[in-house]
């Protein structure tokens, strides 16, 4: 399985902004981290790339980063945008941070508001979306943040202008989020405090260069782990897969409807927990999807609609109206697909009600995410008739190889080109 999305544009960020050279393994190859990478050396950052999957970035410190020529490209992500707004505060200089179709169409105010009351200057259009004009030179000053949203970005915003700021900066969430950035700060050296929920740093520290094993991507393997689940006679081993519990609430829905997964071989790899996961085919049924664990599977809800829609009963997800505001609306773009496909589901504005059954054959429009795309290809798996998913190229932002993948453990999936 591919390197960890989140963790790859962390490790690029810090050891970027660190004092000495990092060495990063087990780096997504994919669009949106090699978007971070690019954004970068445009600030005069070099990196090098011995082999694929391998970085060695040349840290220029907290305040070393060059004014870039031209906008700053983010592409399709949404964690290299948010996550830069807050870098982007603490510079000397002015940038402008802009995207691809979807990432213009996503909320930006979850973190230009916090950012703004730390004394930053940001411009976004009057929807508050990108493109996003941050004018840096301004002094920062540390804010306590108690965040509406269970956001790891907005969080992860808040910090990075953090290390910019005077005094403490400290953020609250909702819900405990993935914790990364917290946990890769610490490895680089800054003093940060953290329990689930709840963070606090101090500005005026600096970051110490280290090197960084990015382990399996769990978001990705999802797809893998659900298409074993539903076809009938799969087995299936997936080797170091990340397994930070705040990534895993999968695992928790996927065997309360049924599913058999163990899990062996655990280990860490740099600081992470991670362990091979064997699945194996079983019926599944479906479930009320318990609303504390959707943070937990934020990103693997267009898998868990492909398992729900071949669950014999009911699966009913709530709480989950963040989907909406994804690559694309996950929500009505599952939804929409899987009901071309045969499968009967009630859409509420914070989840769906999907009724599992037998799948025909059709076409469904992925809206241009690449995770709507992966969970279309499972779901097709065990459709009676050949599936056409449409407007998939934004699979390599995450998962450049995953019709190889598939394709090499039987998955009958193939390019249309056009
Ligand atoms: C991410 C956080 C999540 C997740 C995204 C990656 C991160 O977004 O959906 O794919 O790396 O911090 P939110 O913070 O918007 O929930």
């Amino acid at each position: 399985m591919p390197g960890d999305k989140s963790i790859s544009h962390r490790a690029i960020m810090l050891s970027a902004l660190a004092e000495g050279t990092s060495r990063i393994t087990g780096f997504l190859e994919g669009e949106d981290t090699r978007a971070t990478a690019r954004i970068f050396e445009q600030m005069g950052v070099r990196i090098e790339v011995p082999s694929p999957g391998e970085r060695v970035v040349h840290g220029v410190g907290l305040r070393g980063l060059r004014a870039p020529q031209g906008v700053l490209d983010c592409g399709n992500s949404g964690t290299a945008m948010r996550l830069l707004c807050g870098m982007m505060a603490g510079q000397a200089f002015e940038s402008t941070l802009t995207g691809d179709a979807s990432l213009l169409k996503r909320p930006m105010r979850r973190v230009t508001e916090p950012l703004m009351s730390m004394g930053a200057s940001i411009e976004a259009a009057e929807s508050g979306t990108p493109p996003l004009r941050v004018h840096g030179g301004q002094s920062l000053c540390g804010i306590d943040y108690a965040s509406p949203i269970a956001s790891a970005q907005v969080k992860s915003a808040v910090l990075l202008g953090g290390l910019y700021a005077e005094g403490e900066t400290g953020v609250t969430e909702p819900k405990p989020t993935r914790d990364y950035t917290e946990r890769m700060l610490r490895a680089f050296g800054w003093p940060v405090e953290f329990e689930p929920g709840r963070v606090r740093l101090p500005g005026g520290h600096t970051l110490r260069a280290t090197d960084i094993a990015v382990p399996a991507d769990f978001s990705s393997a999802a797809f893998f782990i659900v298409a074993a689940a539903i076809v009938p006679g799969s087995q299936l081993r997936l080797r170091g897969i990340g397994m930070n519990p705040r990534r895993t609430g999968l695992l928790h829905a996927l065997r309360a409807m049924g599913a058999n997964i163990a899990e062996e071989n655990r280990r860490e790899t740099g600081g992470e927990p991670v362990a091979d996961l064997v699945v194996r085919h079983t019926p599944l049924h479906g479930i009320e999807v318990p609303t504390e664990r959707v943070a937990d599977m934020i990103d693997e809800f267009p898998a868990l609609f492909a398992a729900a829609a071949c669950a014999e009963g009911v699966t009913t997800i709530r709480g989950a109206e963040e989907l909406r505001v994804k690559e694309s609306d996950r929500i009505a773009v599952m939804a929409t697909g899987l009901r071309a496909l045969g499968v009967r589901i009630e859409e509420t504005p914070d989840g769906a009600m999907i009724e599992g059954g037998a799948l025909h054959g059709g076409t469904v429009e992925s809206s241009g995410d690449h995770r709507c795309a992966m969970a279309f290809a499972i779901a097709a798996a065990v459709a009676a008739a050949p599936v056409v998913i449409r407007d998939c190229a934004n699979v390599a932002t995450s998962f450049p190889a995953f019709v190889e993948l598939g394709r090499s453990c039987g998955l009958a999936v193939e390019p249309v080109v056009r």
